[in-house]
């Protein structure tokens, strides 16, 4: 990445959240790019790398994998040429340690954080959220049960590709282990970047077309 107006968004929110969701419309809208760890750590252990063997059970567990393997895979992926278009931080960072390397990061490149939107929840809603969600096996469309389905059933709207997934780790029991991993070591970043004056906070219980106003307007109040 080469510009100090690079935009960099980060999108911090428990699980179900809306993270992923959010960041794939502004990645289509915006012409961003979603960078999201929990996806390239999926990736990682589909291909069986290293990483991916030593991030498998940990996630089927609902922990936090390692800061240095979320690292090695997300300076990889940043080296990249299209993230000069700007990025949005999906899934990172989740503890102090992968906060005070990503400002590292940026200030070795001259850039800076544009603003970090903080997706509010309430965590008992993120239980069923997440427990209904599936995917599209070949573009990674998202739908879910009740809030999102396709117009087709079973054919993704955006590919038309007719072959669905679901996540190892989208269970009930995850889940709740997937919560208290972030408010152990996630949440605490907040008032992190409150505290740097680029948090922006979102009433992320409303439908996903509203969320995705709100952070439009947030969006263009810090002139991405
Ligand atoms: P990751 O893949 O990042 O999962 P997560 O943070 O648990 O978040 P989710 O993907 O479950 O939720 P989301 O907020 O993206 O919600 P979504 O938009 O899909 O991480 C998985 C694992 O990888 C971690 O547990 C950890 O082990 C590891 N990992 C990843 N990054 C790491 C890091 N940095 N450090 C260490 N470990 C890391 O929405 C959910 C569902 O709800 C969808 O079906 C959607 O359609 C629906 N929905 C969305 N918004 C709304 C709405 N407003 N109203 C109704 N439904 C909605």
């Amino acid at each position: 990445m080469t510009s100090a107006e690079t935009p960099v968004l980060i999108l911090l929110g428990p699980p179900g959240a809306g993270k992923g969701t959010q960041a794939r419309m502004l990645e289509e809208e915006q012409g961003l790019v979603q960078l999201s760890t929990g996806d390239m750590l999926r990736a990682a252990v589909a291909q069986g790398t290293p990483a991916g063997l030593a991030a498998k059970a940990v996630m089927e567990a609902g922990a936090l994998v390692s800061d240095e393997i979320v690292l090695a895979i997300l300076q990889e992926r940043m080296a990249q040429p299209d993230c000069a278009r700007g990025i949005i931080l999906d899934g990172f960072p989740r503890t102090d340690g992968q906060a005070a390397a990503l400002e590292q990061l940026l200030a070795d490149q001259g850039l800076r954080i544009t603003a970090a939107v903080s997706l509010e929840v309430d965590d008992e809603a993120m239980v069923g959220r997440v427990s209904g969600r599936y995917s599209c096996a070949k573009c990674g469309e998202g739908y879910h049960d009740s809030f999102r389905q396709p117009a087709h059933a079973g054919t993704c709207d955006k590919c038309g590709a007719s072959e669905m997934k679901r996540r190892a780790d989208d269970n009930a029991t995850t889940v709740r282990e997937r919560l208290k991993a972030y408010h152990a070591q996630t949440a605490p970043l907040i008032a992190f970047y409150e505290a740097k004056g680029v948090l922006q906070r979102i009433d992320a219980m409303a439908a996903i077309d509203e969320v995705r106003s709100a952070l439009g307007r947030v969006i263009g109040r810090v002139a991405v």
